[in-house]
């Protein structure tokens, strides 16, 4: 009990509710920036059928969401031409790290078919954590509004 209440206590005051906003605005279009928004609720969604597919043991559909949807390749060229422009170039590289993490996620899931079931989850939860952490990161550092 008295670890949970220490426990509680510390992600209270490191977790995000407590910290100071330290995110740097990045101002762009509101178009832009609605474009942005957009594509996001869609990472996510994106996300979320990754998981339920996993979850249903449908690596092919994992697979194929995370590399249609989120992948080096998924991002519409009107969608690209709208906020690229107006990202910082740290912030750029940080939405290429969510595309190339994506794909090579696609990849360790088809892999994760051929490999035991130890080392292809492994692989598997790896490659999610490493994709988790772009969007974590790039949130922790850049807002639009
Ligand atoms: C390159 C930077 C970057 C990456 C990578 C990134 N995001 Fe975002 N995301 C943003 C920014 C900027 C916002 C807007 C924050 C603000 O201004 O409130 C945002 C907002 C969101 C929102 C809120 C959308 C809304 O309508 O309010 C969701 C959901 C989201 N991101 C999901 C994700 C997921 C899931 C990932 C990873 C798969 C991800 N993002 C990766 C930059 C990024």
């Amino acid at each position: 009990m008295i670890r949970f209440v220490l426990a509680a206590g510390l992600a209270v005051l490191s977790g995000g509710a407590m910290a100071a906003d330290t995110r740097v605005l990045v101002p762009m279009p509101d178009a832009s920036a609605q474009i942005l928004l957009g594509d996001m609720r869609d990472h996510l969604t994106a996300l979320d059928e990754i998981l339920g597919a996993l979850a249903e043991g449908s690596a092919d559909v994992a697979a194929t969401v995370a590399e249609t949807r989120l992948g080096v390749d998924s991002t519409p060229r009107r969608h690209a031409e709208a906020i690229g422009p107006h990202m910082p170039p740290t912030m750029r590289d940080m939405a290429l790290a969510l595309h190339g993490s994506a794909s090579r996620l696609a990849v360790a899931i088809r892999e994760s078919q051929r490999l035991g079931a130890d080392e292809g989850q492994r692989r598997v939860f790896g490659a999610l954590r490493e994709l988790s952490g772009t969007c974590s990161a790039c949130h922790h550092a850049y807002r639009v509004r």
